[in-house]
């Protein structure tokens, strides 16, 4: 039987073949659709891979099935995820380059399936007091600083719709609303793996300043560019902290959405 017990989402670049033992492309059928992901071992431990946005990076961020590819890690087994996600940062302190491990989010999507609880299963309201599980987030700031690796401890995370980028205006709202990084991934994703009962943590890669603020345009290009600069980086975090993270942690993300541990 397939299984894993920690997850990492992410773009290709995150992933190296080179680090997984024994590592098989599978494809996971669930009721939502057909989640693409690779299976190998690290130290040990049974890591799924999953590119959120398919195999080729194809599938814009909100037409990605968020509901598959959490569903996919749920059936698998996975109890840990560590996401990663490229933003714009809207404070000159966290210049391109930054990693953030964030620990809000302010929705601003507009047209996306957002929920497991509807369609037949019980009406829930999940508890989002610690959006990003706050086990997680510690352990990450920890193995960080162990590598040495520099990190921002905690961040608010604003989630647009996309696949356009912001109007400088929409910019200055969303700083003055308490936003620090936008990007258009993060929700429904961490709000579905908290429904799952999943630890999900998120660190954000700070790829460009947001429109408005650095006066040039904004491209795709210069996003996957400075991606593809510091995403090793975030291969080294996410491979030592899931090397030190025990498999069994007692944690409230388990019960966010009723049920016991
Ligand atoms: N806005 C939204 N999403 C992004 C950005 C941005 O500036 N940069 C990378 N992803």
């Amino acid at each position: 039987m397939l299984h894993a017990d920690y997850a990492i989402i992410g773009g290709t670049g995150v992933y190296d073949p080179a680090l997984l033992e024994n590592a098989r492309e599978e494809e996971v059928k669930t009721r939502y659709g057909v989640a693409g992901c690779t299976i190998g071992e690290y130290h040990g431990k049974r890591i799924a891979f999953m590119p959120r946005h398919g195999k080729n990076h194809h599938t814009p961020p909100h037409q990605v099935n968020y509901k598959a590819n959490i569903q996919a890690l749920k059936e698998l087994g996975v109890k840990h995820i560590f996401a990663t996600a490229a933003v714009g940062s809207m404070r000159q302190a966290l210049a391109p380059g930054a990693l953030v491990v964030v620990d809000q989010f302010l929705d601003f999507t507009k047209g996306r399936p957002l929920t497991f609880f509807e369609d037949g299963e019980p009406v829930t309201h999940v508890d989002m007091t610690d959006p990003y599980c706050s086990r997680l987030r510690a352990h990450l700031v920890t193995t960080a600083a162990h590598a040495g690796i520099a990190v921002a401890n905690g961040g608010t995370y604003v989630c647009t719709e996309g696949p356009r980028f912001e109007s400088p205006a929409e910019i200055r709202m969303f700083a003055q609303l308490g936003g620090d990084v936008v990007g258009m991934t993060s929700i429904p994703e961490t709000v579905l793996a908290k429904e799952r009962g999943l630890c999900y943590s998120a660190v954000a890669m700070v790829t460009n300043y947001c429109s408005g603020m650095s006066g040039a345009a904004l491209t795709h290009q210069e996003v996957l560019d400075e991606m593809a600069k510091n995403v090793h980086l975030l291969r080294k975090l996410f491979f030592d902290a899931i090397a030190a993270l025990p498999l069994e942690s007692v944690c409230a993300c388990r019960t966010a959405a009723g049920g016991s541990m």
